[in-house]
């Protein structure tokens, strides 16, 4: 499985951190940057990860900015992404079985590198439930159409 990953100035360390643990369970990573501390623009690396994502380039993305705000608004402007900002291992979890997320975010200044794993081993982990979900993210599909 391909990773995209992408992130702002605010969180190069967390992405370095988060990238390495993911490769060591064996998810292969494309890396869209940043991997400078230089303060840059958070939409550059939302929409590079998103459009990787759309394309079928990359089976799920994982974005961090200070927030994970900024970066997951950016990536849901883009046909098909469905981007979710978690703080905690529960919504993450969620996300994937009841909205069948395709990006995980979260905030280099709001979660710990340790919380951060946590969270993203249980979306990970996590599968689509289908069923009566499939029925309301496939409404979520047509409002991308109206
Ligand atoms: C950058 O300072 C900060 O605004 C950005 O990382 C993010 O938190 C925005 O949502």
């Amino acid at each position: 499985m391909i990773i995209a990953m992408g992130n702002d100035h605010s969180a190069v360390e967390l992405k370095q951190e988060i990238k390495a643990y993911v490769e060591g369970k064996g998810y292969q990573v494309v890396d869209f940057g940043t991997n400078s501390t230089e303060s840059c623009d958070y939409p550059v690396y939302g929409e590079k990860v998103g459009r990787a994502v759309a394309a079928g380039e990359a089976d799920l993305g994982i974005l961090i900015c200070g927030t994970g705000v900024g970066i997951s608004l950016a990536a849901n402007k883009i046909k098909g992404i469905r981007a979710c900002v978690c703080s905690e291992p529960f919504s993450a979890k969620l996300s994937r079985m009841h909205n069948n997320t395709n990006i995980l975010a979260f905030g280099a200044r709001v979660v710990g590198s340790e919380l951060a794993k946590m969270i993203v081993d249980q979306w990970l982990e996590a599968e689509f439930e289908g069923g009566r979900h499939q029925r309301r993210v496939d409404m979520l599909t047509r409002l991308e159409e109206r």
